[in-house]
């Protein structure tokens, strides 16, 4: 058996220690339907960029293991918002190593998987790194991306949320994008989190990933073919009369 197959037999095997009457609850369910869809994205951006096998075997790794910490989160917090409760990268990395899942691999294999699940929902990604370990990180980080922009239309599709506030945390649905965000995306500059007041903004964030966000040329050209950007253009111009193309001017 390699390396990827134990390790999905190890984590799978994890997270069924949370399934209660042989089902997870239902928000665990979800994070296990996105874990399995950022491991298809971390392939497809390996594929796409040519990585040889062994840089492609860390990314995967790296991606199914990222969110590790999500159901430990829920199950102590009873929520994934990481303010109220453990930044949940920290908490995924501190699992996986207690675990002792990827002690047979070899130290560099480890460090980068470990560091690449340990910066995932970081900002920034810290200069200097090895690497595989960089290579990975930017991998898990745009192939979690890819699937938050799906994540985000089925919240859209799914929920009242044009009269339940709490469908999107209780941002305003009717204020137009902040200038500071704008001007932050048009600059190529991360938004600062601080600074999002509506779901413009909220959706904004995602548009400026798409621009500045994603490290692969790969990682934006799936963006775009998966109609993010167009979704995304139709609708803020249908919420609050925003054209994105605007940024691009
Ligand atoms: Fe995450």
């Amino acid at each position: 058996m390699n390396a990827l197959e134990r390790l999905r037999q190890l984590y799978f095997a994890y997270v069924d220690t949370f399934k209660v009457d042989g089902r997870l609850p239902p928000m665990m369910e979800l994070k296990r339907i996105h874990t399995a869809r950022v491991v298809d994205n971390a392939r497809q951006i390996c594929a796409a960029e040519g990585f040889d096998p062994h840089t492609t075997e860390i990314c995967t790794l790296a991606a199914l293991l990222h969110d590790t910490g999500r159901y430990e989160q829920l199950r102590r917090y009873n929520t994934f918002k990481d303010s109220d409760s453990v930044d949940h990268a920290v908490f995924s990395h501190d699992i996986v190593k207690e675990k002792g899942w990827l002690d047979a691999l070899d130290a560099a294999d480890r460090d980068a998987i470990l560091e690449a699940v340990l910066y995932h929902n970081r900002r920034d990604l810290p200069d200097g790194l090895p690497p595989l370990t960089d290579t990975a990180a930017k991998c898990v980080r745009d192939a979690d991306k890819l699937d938050i922009f799906r994540v985000l239309e089925h919240q859209i599709e799914t929920t009242d949320w044009r009269t339940d506030a709490t469908a999107f945390w209780n941002l305003r649905t009717d204020l137009p994008p902040n200038p500071e965000v704008i001007a932050a995306i048009k600059g190529g500059r991360p938004v600062d989190y601080q600074s999002i007041r509506s779901l413009a903004d909220f959706v904004l964030i995602q548009v400026g990933w798409m621009r500045n966000g994603l490290a692969f040329a790969s990682s934006r050209r799936f963006a775009a073919a998966r109609g993010h950007y167009a979704y995304r253009r139709k609708f803020l111009l249908d919420l609050v009369g925003y054209d994105i193309d605007e940024l691009a001017r």
